[in-house]
């Protein structure tokens, strides 16, 4: 067969349109961390959509939950000259991996962007006036996922404030039902945090964690929070240290426990095991924070190949495909997040898509949207990480909150 012959049977197959041989060669080698029932499906999509476009994939994936060790062998990668075509990127580091001049710009790939994307979105794609960064989706970080039948068995509702929570989680406890599922890992430990944080008010919130206000940080109100965080640690099991966050999740998913703490990909894997809102389990927002909305986007960032300062094809390719709304409808149904681009229709969303979607319009426009710290959009890398490390370590010790509050506004500091 002809070269355009054989082009033409891979086009009817649903392969390979009009791509040419420079593009079918290129070969795009993409690391991330998605390795979750739910988050290998999302990412999937991707992947699927590139190799029609006659591109290789190259899956570069690092398990483990929110990319600790998927930025370790990054860094590795890019130091030994072998740098990914994309990775995955969030948030300030966005920047810092941009000032370390390895980056390649992508505007060219994205030029009805800034009409499509939220302001504070788009500011966080750009470096030195350049789109470097695609940004997937938009995840909800406040979330409780329950097992809907342990709250019926139970005889509880969805509380909405801490005194409920615990008035269920004891209730939950009476039943022989673990009330609350967690993985000790640093990550999972600020998660919880933070959303108890915001339950203080997404004003202090932002005080504390965003402008990293010492006032704030030193506050009556902040020994309060680590004081709620100790408790509700009671209510976790032993077998918690090092667990990962997605087999947390199972545990709500089959009733062993009655809830997670968890950023809405957690909806991925109940999604991923066919269970439904509203049926099988029930999000709701942190007690204290229906108003509020911590958000977490993932984006891609491209590094230069062999020398080259521009973007290749597949690079090109590849951002524009993660900005488009067929691609943002698919990706988000799967991962449990809503699309980051602005008038993708919601209508094949579930109930907490729905719920997600129309909590962060109200936000946006009334004030709690807010950047969260522990899925990396808050701080730069190096105060997250001292920060993170008062709270596990408060998390796995019986450390006074009092202290823990001195170490917090030292870790602040961090630069
Ligand atoms: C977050 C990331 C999410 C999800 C989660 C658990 O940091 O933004 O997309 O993958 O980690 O892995």
């Amino acid at each position: 067969m002809k070269f355009r012959a054989i082009m033409g049977a891979l086009c009817a197959a649903g392969l390979m349109c009009g791509v040419t041989a420079a593009q079918a060669a290129e070969s795009l080698e993409v690391l991330h961390w998605w390795t979750s029932g739910g988050e290998s499906k999302a990412v999937g999509v991707l992947k699927d959509d590139m190799t029609k476009q006659g591109y290789t994939w190259k899956d570069f994936a690092v398990a483990g939950g929110a990319g600790a060790a998927a930025m370790t062998a990054l860094k590795t990668q890019v130091i030994s000259g072998n740098a990914p075509s994309a990775a995955q990127i969030k948030g300030p580091l966005i920047q810092e991996w941009a000032d370390q001049g390895v980056l390649v710009p992508i505007d060219s790939a994205a030029t009805d962007w800034k009409a499509n994307l939220p302001p504070q979105i788009d500011k966080i794609m750009h470096a030195g006036g350049h789109y470097v960064a695609a940004p997937f989706s938009v995840h909800r970080v406040n979330w409780v996922w329950y097992n809907k039948a342990a709250l019926d068995k139970v005889g509880a509702k969805v509380p909405t404030t801490w005194p409920e929570f615990f008035a269920v989680a004891d209730k939950l406890k009476a039943a022989g039902i673990q009330p609350v599922a967690a993985g000790g890992q640093p990550w999972q430990d600020l998660t919880l945090w933070e959303d108890v944080v915001l339950s203080q008010g997404a004003d202090f919130y932002k005080k504390a964690l965003v402008d990293l206000d010492q006032k704030t940080l030193t506050s009556q109100q902040m020994v309060g929070v680590f004081d709620t965080v100790r408790k509700i640690e009671t209510y976790m099991d032993n077998g918690r240290t090092g667990r990962d966050w997605n087999l947390a999740t199972a545990m709500v998913i089959n009733g062993k426990a009655g809830m997670q703490f968890m950023g809405d990909w957690a909806k991925g894997e109940f999604a991923n095991a066919n269970k439904q809102p509203g049926t099988d389990y029930i999000c709701a927002a942190v007690p204290g924070t229906a108003k509020s909305y911590t958000f977490n986007v993932d984006s891609f960032v491209f590094f230069q190949q062999k020398g080259q300062k521009e973007a290749t094809p597949g690079q090109l390719a590849l951002a524009k495909t993660i900005m488009s709304p067929a691609f943002q409808e698919q990706f988000s149904l799967y991962k449990g997040s809503i699309p980051v681009r602005l008038g993708v229709s919601m209508d094949k969303f579930d109930s907490c898509g729905k719920q997600s979607y129309a909590d962060e319009q109200t936000a946006i426009k009334s004030g709690g949207y807010e950047p969260s710290l522990a899925h990396g959009m808050a701080q730069p890398d190096a105060t997250a990480g001292a920060i993170t490390d008062v709270v596990t370590k408060f998390m796995n010790s019986t450390q006074d909150s009092k202290s823990a509050v001195e170490a917090l506004a030292k870790a602040a500091k961090t630069k």
